[in-house]
């Protein structure tokens, strides 16, 4: 595996290398776990070229955000990277991302669908998102990127952006990685005591619940969401949000649509846990 640290070193590594195969791009922002992993292995299995990014970007986190503290572990990450037979690594410094500094720096934005949800709780987060991402396809040049389904906001405003600005990128969603209780795998999981850890675990059991009561026929969403976010009170966490929306335009759905996705965002203790599941009915 190449590492490339600058923006040129990694054109020219895409240039010659990545010529006349399909190439991959897995971006993360480093601290790999099994979720990370699977993304490269989507990745390896439908492309001749992969790419992984590792920059944790401090344009998507607001001021009282975790960018100090967002858990860094680069040399374990390349030797993962490694094992994966991953052909370059794109692991840049804060400078080379954004020379002249954050503020005043180009933005990309992408109305309406990072409002809500998670953008409610963390505003302009999205936008980091989607710049920092563009500037990956720029640099990297891919013809499939790949991202998590765990972060369903993030995958669905990527999916529009890149229809809406004619990026030549087919944008992959992978399926969540959980632990054997069903915790969804988050870098973020190792801000849990283990306490909390053992409560962590209800967060998806309850967007579960919510998504039998969606089977069984329910259509009293405000309901079903507000009693969800009680049951998430009572065991400990400060729930931001459950909400049963539409899974492309993240919007309330009506009664009879199908499919719908249940989403919950929730902090217990350090961590703020995210996680969405699929319902067809
Ligand atoms: O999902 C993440 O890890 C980040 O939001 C991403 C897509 C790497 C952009 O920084």
């Amino acid at each position: 595996m190449e590492v490339a640290e600058t923006i040129h070193e990694m054109r020219q590594r895409r240039r010659i290398q990545g010529i006349n195969r399909v190439v991959g791009v897995v971006p993360t922002m480093g601290d790999l776990h099994a979720g990370h992993l699977r993304l490269v292995d989507f990745c390896r299995e439908r492309c001749t070229f992969t790419i992984a990014t590792i920059f944790v970007n401090p344009l998507q986190f607001g001021p009282k955000e975790d960018f100090a503290n967002y858990p860094r572990a680069l040399a374990r990450d390349k030797a993962e990277l490694e094992r994966r037979d991953v052909d370059v690594l794109f692991a840049p410094s804060i400078d080379e991302m954004y020379p002249g500094g954050q503020s005043g720096h180009a933005n990309v934005t992408v109305p309406n669908l990072g409002d809500e949800l998670c953008g409610a709780a963390r505003p302009g987060h999205f936008n980091g998102v989607t710049t920092v991402v563009t500037k990956f396809f720029q640099i990297t040049q891919p013809d499939m990127a790949f991202f998590g389904e765990k972060d369903w906001q993030q995958l669905t405003i990527i999916k529009r952006m890149v229809q809406q600005l004619n990026m030549p990128v087919e944008v992959i969603g992978v399926p969540t990685c959980r632990e054997r209780d069903g915790l969804a795998m988050s870098s973020r999981n190792r801000y849990l005591t283990r306490e909390e850890r053992e409560v962590a675990p209800a967060l998806f059991q309850t967007l579960r619940e919510v998504a039998t009561h969606l089977h069984e026929g329910s259509t009293k969403y405000a309901d079903l969401e507000e009693s969800a976010a009680n049951k998430l009170r009572e065991v400990g966490f400060r729930p931001d949000y459950v909400a049963i929306r539409d899974p492309d335009t993240l919007r309330p759905p009506s009664s009879n649509q199908d499919p719908v996705r249940v989403f919950g965002a929730a902090r217990l203790g350090r961590a703020r846990l995210i996680d969405n599941i699929g319902v067809e009915r």
